[in-house]
């Protein structure tokens, strides 16, 4: 029987190892983690990460066949299939600052396996790394060796955060890459016999090690680049009066482009797009491609653009000014169904605010005060390395924040409501309630384009949506960009 063990127990490693125990309960299936608090967490029952339908996962087999530790190194000489799940941050000092991608925790992981085993092992890529990753991780392990031999296979992932459990039950497909020799092949069809447990076969997609490598980077950019597009026919929209969510509908009616992902907003975020892209334009740039890296690059252009963008208009609708006023913030996480913050566009819009002297007032259903104060005070790119470097007791606690557990809390006393995630409970609030405690004129700027904006007019409101046809309170203010 397969032995599995996983280093890294975050977004990925958790509820990837989780799916694959649930579904392979011959297999026993071990996470690691160098963080002693994630583990106890995932030995909970207050899972560390958020996850519709991921406690009940978790539930059926912990204890069965999976289990969480932070004995990295008795599980991993264990193993007969090593996943490294690391985070693979964007380098923020040295060569390539702020755009390559630091394999630190990967090279060190991959030493520490070369360290502890004593049995031939596959070693599977499931961080998303930088293209070629899996030929200098073969130098590690060959170079330390000592005579047991390995096979790299990458398999990146491809879940959403959000809908993690799903994706993983039925994933569009499943992508693994080996060397094109008898054992890569052979390695190949042990991870593939894993997978065709419960994933059809013929959405498990075999190809060579690099175009596995490349195509996690390339998904990530197209899909960032589906975002960033749109979001640049907003900024059109509203100088034009078209409404954005006709125009995406108009277009994702033709086949060749669909209807998924064409939803305007105040910006993507998470650990990955702007991560991988960064990462995509370092690689081009590294192997002599400067236009390519360029044309990447604007898909981050544009989404920082339309973040400012945000910022602008909230304070020139009032007045240019947001000194003093309190801005009551709904939704702090990156996208709804998730605690994830990491890149968050709430991040920048609360200091684009703060950097105006507003009053911010923020609730999330799932992201704690903690994490706010951690984010705001936090450097960029320092989210994903390890905690005890972030700065903690900052720029953020002296700040002119407020973390509230309610929503009508948040807005008592605001002059403006800005929406920046698009929590389904959003949509139901109670506006009327929350108009008659804010100040007057009262502003409502959906991010999310989630709210009815004649609805909300009707009670009183001045309403910003993204894209959609500006009021002539509005037209009379025009954002400078
Ligand atoms: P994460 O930061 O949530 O988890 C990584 C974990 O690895 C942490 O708990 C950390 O303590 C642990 N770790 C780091 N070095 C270690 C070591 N030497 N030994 C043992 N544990 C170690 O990261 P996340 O989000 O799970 O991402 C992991 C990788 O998967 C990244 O490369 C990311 O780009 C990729 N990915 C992430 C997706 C997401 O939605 N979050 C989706 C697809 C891929």
């Amino acid at each position: 029987m397969v032995k599995i063990c996983c280093i890294g127990a975050g977004y990925v490693g958790g509820p990837t190892m989780a799916v694959i125990a649930l579904k392979c309960p011959d297999v026993e299936v071990v996470v690691v983690d160098i963080s002693e608090a994630r583990i106890a967490g995932w030995n909970s029952d207050r899972l560390p990460i958020y996850e519709p339908g991921l406690d009940d996962v978790v539930k059926r087999c912990r204890g069965r066949n999976l289990f969480f530790s932070t004995d990295v190194e008795r599980y991993v000489g264990e193993a007969d299939v090593v996943f490294v799940s690391v985070n693979t941050p964007t380098k923020t000092r040295g060569l390539g600052a702020g755009k390559a991608a630091d394999l630190t925790y990967w090279e060190s992981a991959a030493r520490m396996i070369a360290d502890v085993s004593r049995s031939d092992k596959i070693v599977v890529e499931k961080s998303t790394v930088p293209v070629k990753t899996a030929e200098a991780i073969e130098k590690i392990l060959a170079h330390n060796g000592r005579g047991v031999r390995y096979q790299i296979l990458s398999n990146p992932e491809f879940l959403a955060e959000g809908t993690a459990v799903r994706d993983l039950f039925a994933p569009d497909r499943v992508l693994i890459g080996g060397r094109e020799t008898p054992e890569g092949q052979a390695a190949v069809k042990v991870l593939k016999g894993v997978y065709a447990r419960w994933v059809p076969e013929d959405r498990i997609i075999t190809t060579n090690l690099w175009s596995a490598e490349l195509s996690k980077l390339a998904a990530n950019a197209f899909l960032a680049q589906r975002i960033s597009s749109v979001n640049a026919i907003s900024a059109l929209c509203e100088a034009t009066g078209a409404d954005v969510a006709e125009v995406a509908c108009s277009i994702g009616k033709d086949s060749r482009i669909g209807p998924r992902f064409l939803s305007a907003s105040v910006g993507f975020g998470g650990s990955c797009f702007q991560k991988d892209i960064l990462n995509l334009v370092y690689i081009c740039e590294c192997y002599g491609l400067p236009e390519v890296a360029e044309y990447w690059r604007q898909v981050i252009g544009i989404n920082d653009y339309q973040k400012s963008r945000f910022v602008n208009r909230v304070v020139s609708s009032m007045f240019n000014t947001v000194a003093g006023k309190k801005v009551a913030v709904l939704g702090f996480a990156f996208k709804k169904d998730t605690g994830d913050t990491r890149e968050t566009p709430a991040i920048d819009v609360c200091r684009g605010l703060l950097g105006d002297k507003a009053v911010v007032s923020i609730y999330d259903p799932q992201v704690t005060e903690e994490q706010v104060r951690r984010d705001l005070a936090m450097r960029k790119f320092d989210w994903d390395h390890p905690r005890h470097l972030q700065p903690v007791g900052e720029p953020g606690d002296q700040q002119p924040v407020a973390v509230t557990t309610d929503a009508y809390e948040a807005a008592r006393d605001a002059h403006a409501v800005c929406i920046l995630t698009e929590w389904e409970d959003f949509r139901s609030l109670d506006y009327r309630r929350m108009y008659d405690v804010m100040q007057k004129p009262a502003f409502v700027f959906d991010g999310r384009n989630i709210v009815d904006p004649e609805k909300l007019r009707d009670i009183g409101f001045i309403v910003y949506a993204i894209g959609k046809p500006l009021d002539q309170w509005l037209k009379d203010m025009p954002a400078v960009a």
